[in-house]
């Protein structure tokens, strides 16, 4: 048993003070110091001569680590354009990330913080680095492919890398389903994979609504995607409009990625039908696609979580970079509450949304948890500042093991 005594904890609403943390592999108690030395008199006691912050360790929701050779390779400002150099860079970009570079980016990940995160994963090159990762992993096998003729052999290719992520499911690497998006999955195959992915109850996620162009296609088989879907797949009208994609969805709450262009019809389809979204603002940012409107999602009740998408569409793979980022982005929301929102969003909630027992510093939750050094006594402001400044991590734990330094 080990006790740490931090000046403050980070909870969902806010910073507490007087408070220590007993834990193992999960937290035992949360009570003050004297407390705690009576209940577990043999445990270590961890302190710290300056000022600290217990926090939860962070879930990135969405991740592509196939992509994490992309450095400057892929053509960013317009999203059509970064599709392009996309499918003409897609293979060697895989190859060029080996096992060296997905530990890598799996190890840079746990540096920045994140003890848990959801990889989706096209074609299962990630997957023994993924089912490695000393972090929890959520491991969505994609499936992808817009036109009929290939839905078989597509859905078949999806069956395969799904049951070799089975073969490797373990506490703390869990498969699950991934539907790439309205415009590039045929119905029919998005109806197959959502079956077995409810009669497995396996989680879900999908792109949705991400770029201008996409809505062009959706709503009026136009816009930017018409000479893509022309040239290189002979097609005229897209598979699914925005609304019919969500009704496949129906019985199934995932988790849609971006929704930056979502219509108030649509906002009010993905709230009945349960479903969170994931915010990813440095891609968004960098795809030209704009920025999502929190307040419409928070007056619709949609939960959102905020994730950092690949090193495709990203520099770092950081969660607080993108939470700071976020929070100039939405510059019309209120500080300090946008501030809490998405450090919740990226623990609390994000947990939640992916079924994993973390996020919270609670009794009973696992002991993943971020040790901080403040350069301040613990205040209301704390949470803001978390955000503003890259405090030093003392230690990462997860499942109450000490990561920081650790080979993994
Ligand atoms: C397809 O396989 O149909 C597809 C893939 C990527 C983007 C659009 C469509
Ligand atoms: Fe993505």
């Amino acid at each position: 048993m080990t006790i740490i005594n931090p000046s403050a904890l980070l909870t969902p609403d806010g910073i507490v003070t007087g408070m220590a943390v007993a834990f193992d592999n999960t937290v035992r108690a949360v009570a003050p110091k004297a407390q705690l030395l009576r209940d577990y008199p043999d445990a270590d006691l961890l302190e710290h001569d300056r000022p600290t912050l217990l926090m939860p360790g962070l879930v990135n929701a969405h991740v592509h680590l196939e992509f994490s050779a992309n450095k400057t390779t892929l053509k960013y400002g317009s999203f059509i354009e970064w599709l392009y150099s996309v499918i003409e860079h897609r293979e060697s970009l895989i190859d060029a990330c080996d096992r060296d570079c997905l530990d890598r980016t799996v190890r840079t990940m746990l540096e920045n913080g994140i003890t848990a995160f959801g990889a989706i994963s096209s074609h299962g090159t990630d997957l023994e680095a993924a089912a490695a990762a000393p972090q929890k992993v959520v491991f969505f096998n994609e499936v992808i492919g817009s036109q009929a003729a290939m839905a078989d052999a597509l859905y078949a290719d999806f069956v395969t890398r799904l049951e070799a992520s089975e073969a490797l499911r373990r506490r703390g690497f869990h498969p699950a389903v991934a539907i790439h998006s309205p415009y590039s999955v045929h119905p029919a195959l998005i109806k197959k994979a959502l079956q077995l992915a409810r009669t497995r109850d396996l989680l879900t996620t999908a792109h949705y609504l991400e770029s201008p162009a996409e809505r062009d296609w959706l709503d009026r088989n136009e816009g930017d995607f018409k000479p893509f879907f022309n040239d290189l797949l002979q097609q005229s009208y897209a598979v699914n409009d925005a609304r019919s994609f969500l009704e496949l969805f129906a019985e199934q709450p995932t988790l849609m990625t971006h929704v930056v262009h979502a219509s108030d019809d649509e906002l009010s389809l993905l709230a009945a039908g349960g479903h969170t979204v994931i915010h990813c603002p440095v891609s968004n940012r960098l795809l030209g696609n704009g920025a999502i409107d929190l307040a419409a999602l928070q007056r619709h009740g949609i939960g959102w979580l905020t994730g950092t998408d690949g090193l495709s569409s990203n520099y770092t793979l950081d969660l607080f970079e993108e939470m700071k980022i976020a929070l100039f982005m939405h510059s019309g929301a209120p500080l300090e509450r946008l501030a809490q929102q998405l450090l919740n969003s990226v623990t609390v909630d994000a947990a939640n949304a992916l079924r994993l027992n973390c996020g919270r510093i609670a009794e009973g939750k696992d002991a993943d948890m971020l040790w901080l050094e403040l350069d301040h006594e613990p205040h209301p402001q704390t949470p803001l500042h978390l955000l503003l400044r890259r405090y030093p991590l003392l230690q990462i734990y997860i499942d109450g093991i000490p990561r920081k330094g650790a080979r993994s």
